[in-house]
């Protein structure tokens, strides 16, 4: 007799990790939605009373619990920011303490208005984000595909016309997780560079917008360098390393 039974179960599944997303709106539903399907708990918050989401989540995200962005923070072991970019300094960010963060954020100037420290071409947004939460570790994600596209396009992977997200970060297993995080979504993840490259990502380049399979973002993200935006961040970088 073998030891082991060949048909016995193998033992429980690890548990997926529970994702909080800060921000209720167009693509913190869609999130939501993408990843409660690919079997992550979700815990979700908007600005302020969690009563003030919970219909709408409800309607849009059954199954995702609304809490405060406090509880969200504390709670989800991987964090997406889904809030205007403007009010980042609103982010709970000693509850993030030793957490993933995956910034989404863009800055949209008709949202958050003409702000300099939002869009100086020397600095990432996501190294902005990365500043303000000193104990956490930020990594670029879900950020250059509109609501819709991320909405219609999640697809099993290897699946043929899968489309694909550009992500950016330092670390190494913090790439990983958020590229199994994009997978999870329906999506192919396409590391770009480290935080400080993710400057590519944003809106001003190519890839915003983008709603591309994994060769098109990897082609756009080598291109960057060239194009008109890549040329501007890369003279005001310049500039500040010779002053
Ligand atoms: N729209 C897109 O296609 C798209 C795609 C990729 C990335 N993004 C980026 O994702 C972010 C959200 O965009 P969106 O279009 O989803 O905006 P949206 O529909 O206006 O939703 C923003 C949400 O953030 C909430 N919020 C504000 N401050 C918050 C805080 N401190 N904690 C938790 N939630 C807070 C708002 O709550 P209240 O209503 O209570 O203020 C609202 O639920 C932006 O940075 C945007 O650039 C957008």
């Amino acid at each position: 007799m073998p030891d082991t039974q060949p048909d016995q179960p193998a033992g429980p599944t690890p548990a997926l990790p529970t994702i909080g997303i800060l921000g209720a709106g167009k693509v913190g539903t869609v999130l939501s939605r993408l990843l409660l399907a690919a079997g992550h708990p979700v815990l979700i918050s908007g600005s302020g009373d969690p009563a003030k989401i919970a219909l709408i989540i409800d309607v849009l995200a059954p199954g995702a619990v609304p809490m405060t962005s406090e509880e969200v923070a504390r709670e989800a072991d991987i964090v997406i920011l889904a809030l205007p970019l403007g009010k980042y300094r609103t982010i709970p960010a000693d509850a993030l303490a030793g957490k993933l963060v995956i910034d989404a954020m863009n800055y949209w100037w008709e949202i958050d208005g003409h702000r300099a420290d939002l869009s100086d071409p020397r600095t990432s947004t996501s190294e902005l984000i990365q500043s303000f939460l000193p104990a956490s570790r930020v990594v670029k994600a879900f950020n250059h595909m509109g609501y819709h596209d991320l909405d219609e396009g999640p697809r099993p992977e290897g699946a043929p016309g899968r489309k694909a997200i550009g992500i950016a970060g330092d670390d190494a297993p913090d790439l990983a997780a958020a590229a199994a995080l994009v997978n999870a979504a329906g999506f192919d993840p396409v590391p770009v560079g480290t935080l400080r490259d993710s400057i590519l990502l944003e809106p001003g380049s190519e890839l915003f917008g983008a709603n591309l399979p994994a060769e098109g973002v990897q082609d756009a993200a080598a291109r960057f360098p060239e194009t008109e935006r890549g040329r501007e961040v890369a003279a005001a970088r310049a500039d500040e390393d010779a002053a």
